[in-house]
C-alpha cells in the first residue's frame, strides 16, 4: 500500500505526470518548529536536472505545506504537503504505448491492476519518492533537535568502481585464500572513521555524492560513458545513523533491521540490502566477528567493534547503525533493445524521453529520508512503551539478574 509506519505514518500519493505529488504525515509531535525550507533542502538534493549525471527533466520541486502547522509550529495534526509536476512531457513516451519497458514496472502494473497510467512510470516513477523525502525531512528535524541523531548517506560504488574504504575484496571471486580467516578490511579504520565523521557537506562536494575525489572522478566518467552509449549503470549507497538511543526495534517481525530493509527495498530500483558486516561478515569467524563489550567513562556498556551495525536481536545498541543498498542500472535506456510489444509482437524498443543514467546520486536523500522515518517510528513506539511502564508502581522484589544494574554495581 502507499502508507508506511505505525505511529509516524507516511502516506504518499501521485504519479509521474499528474498534477502534483506529495504526502500526508500523521503522528508528527506537536510543538516542532518547521518551515518549508527545512524540507526544501532535501527535496532539492533529490530533484532531477541537478547535473549531467542525472535526468535532464527540469523540476524545481518546490514544496507547498498545506496543513498541520500554524505560525511555523506543528499542531500534532496531519501534515499535508505537495509538489507540483511542472515539466511533464507525456508525448516523450509514445513508443511505450506499444512496448512494456524491459525490467521497468509497465508490464507488472498492467498485470496487477488491469489498467496503467498512459505515460511515464505512473506510480512506479521516482516522482513518488518526493513525499517520502519531505516526510523524512520532518522526522529528521525532530530527531536532530530531540536526540542529536544524524543521518548521512553517500554513494559507495558505481558499477565496479568502489569507494576504497568500503570495497569488499573478498566478494571478488578468485582473490581470497579460502583457508584465510583474517577479517580483511571490511571494518577498516578508514571505514570506521568515515562512518563517525562524514557530513552531508562532505558528500555534496561531489556531483556523484561519493566523498572521495579520485573515486568520484572515476564514477563520473563511468556514468558519462553509460550515458553516451545510451545505456545505464547501477551502484550502491551506504548510510550511517549516529546517536540513536539503545532499545529501538520491535521483536520479532519489526526488528530494527527488518524495518530498515522494508523501508530501503521499497525505494524504486533497489535490489539488495545489507546491514553491519552484511555478506562480508559471513566470511569472518565468530572469534573475530563478535563485538566485545567494554564499560565507557559513564559506566555504560559499549562495544569495542561494530560488526553488528548497531543492531543486536533486532534492537539498537547505541552504536552507529550502518547499512548498504544496491540500486540496479535503470531500466529505461535509449539504446535499441530486442523485446516484445504488449500484444507479443517481437520488435525493437529504443526509449525516448529523459532518464537517469545512474540513480545513486539522487537516491542519497531518499535513503536518508526512509532511514529517518524508520528511526522516528521506532522511537515513538519505544517511548510509548517506556511512558506506559513508568506509570506503574516500582517492583522491588525482582532478582538482580532481571533488571539493569545501577551504575557502579
Ligand atoms: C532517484 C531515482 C531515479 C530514477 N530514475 C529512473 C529513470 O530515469 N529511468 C528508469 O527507468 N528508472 C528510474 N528509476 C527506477 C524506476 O523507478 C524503477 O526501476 C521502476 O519503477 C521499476 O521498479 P523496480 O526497479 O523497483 O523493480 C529511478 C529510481 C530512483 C530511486
Amino acid at each position: 500500500m502507499s502508507t508506511f509506519g505505525t505511529l509516524f505514518r507516511v502516506t504518499t500519493y501521485g504519479e509521474s505526470h499528474c498534477a502534483s505529488v506529495g504526502a500526508i504525515i500523521d503522528g508528527c509531535p506537536p510543538g516542532l518548529e518547521l518551515s518549508a525550507k527545512d524540507i526544501q533542502i532535501q527535496l532539492s538534493r533529490r530533484r532531477p536536472g541537478q547535473s549531467d549525471l542525472t535526468t535532464p527533466r527540469d523540476e524545481k520541486d518546490l514544496v507547498q505545506l498545506q496543513s498541520g502547522l500554524e505560525m511555523g509550529v506543528t499542531l500534532g495534526t496531519p501534515i499535508g504537503l505537495l509538489v507540483k509536476n511542472e515539466d511533464q512531457r507525456p508525448h516523450d513516451y509514445s513508443e511505450t504505448d506499444l512496448y512494456p519497458r524491459p525490467s521497468h514496472a509497465d508490464w507488472t502494473y498492467l498485470e496487477k491492476y488491469g489498467i496503467k497510467a498512459s505515460s511515464g512510470g505512473g506510480r512506479s516513477s521516482a516522482r513518488e519518492t518526493i513525499g517520502r523525502v519531505a516526510a523524512g525531512a520532518i522526522a529528521e528535524k525532530y530527531l536532530k533537535l530531540a536526540y542529536g541523531i544524524e543521518i548521512v548517506a553517500f554513494v559507495s560504488s558505481v558499477g565496479k568502481i568502489h569507494l576504497p574504504s568500503t570495497a569488499l575484496p573478498s566478494l571478488t571471486p578468485g582473490n581470497l585464500d579460502e583457508e584465510d580467516d583474517t577479517a580483511q578490511d571490511a571494518l577498516s579504520k578508514d571505514f570506521v572513521n568515515l562512518l563517525s565523521t562524514i557530513t552531508r557537506e562532505d558528500v555534496d562536494k561531489y556531483l556523484t555524492r561519493c566523498p572521495h575525489p579520485e573515486t568520484s572522478e572515476k564514477m563520473t566518467q563511468r556514468i558519462l560513458r553509460a550515458k553516451s552509449a545510451h545505456d545505464s549503470i547501477g551502484g550502491t549507497v551506504t548510510c550511517v545513523i549516529r546517536n540513536v538511543p539503545s532499545g529501538l526495534g520491535e521483536p520479532v517481525f519489526d526488528k530494527f533491521e527488518a524495518s530498515l530493509a522494508h523501508a530501503m527495498l521499497s525505494i524504486p530500483a533497489t535490489k539488495a540490502f545489507e546491514v553491519g558486516s552484511g555478506f562480508k561478515g559471513t566470511e569472518v569467524p565468530g572469534s573475530q566477528h563478535n563485538d566485545p563489550f567494554v564499560r565507557d567513562d559513564s559506566g555504560r556498556l559499549r562495544t569495542t567493534t561494530n560488526w553488528s551495525g548497531g543492531i543486536q536481536g533486532g534492537i539498537t545498541n547505541g552504536e552507529h547503525i550502518y547499512f548498504r543498498i544496491g540500486f540496479k542500472s535503470p531500466a529505461t535506456i535509449s539504446q535499441a533493445q530486442e523485446t516484445a510489444q504488449y500484444d507479443g509482437t517481437p520488435g525493437s524498443l529504443a526509449t525516448r524521453g529523459r532518464h537517469d543514467p545512474c540513480v545513486v546520486p539522487r537516491a542519497v536523500p531518499i535513503v536518508e529520508a526512509m532511514a529517518a522515518i524508520v528511526v522516528m517510528d521506532q522511537l515513538l513506539i519505544q517511548n510509548s512503551r517506556k511512558t506506559a511502564a513508568s506509570l506503574l508502581p516500582p517492583i522491588t522484589t525482582l532478582p538482580p539478574t532481571m533488571v539493569i544494574p545501577k551504575k557502579g554495581e
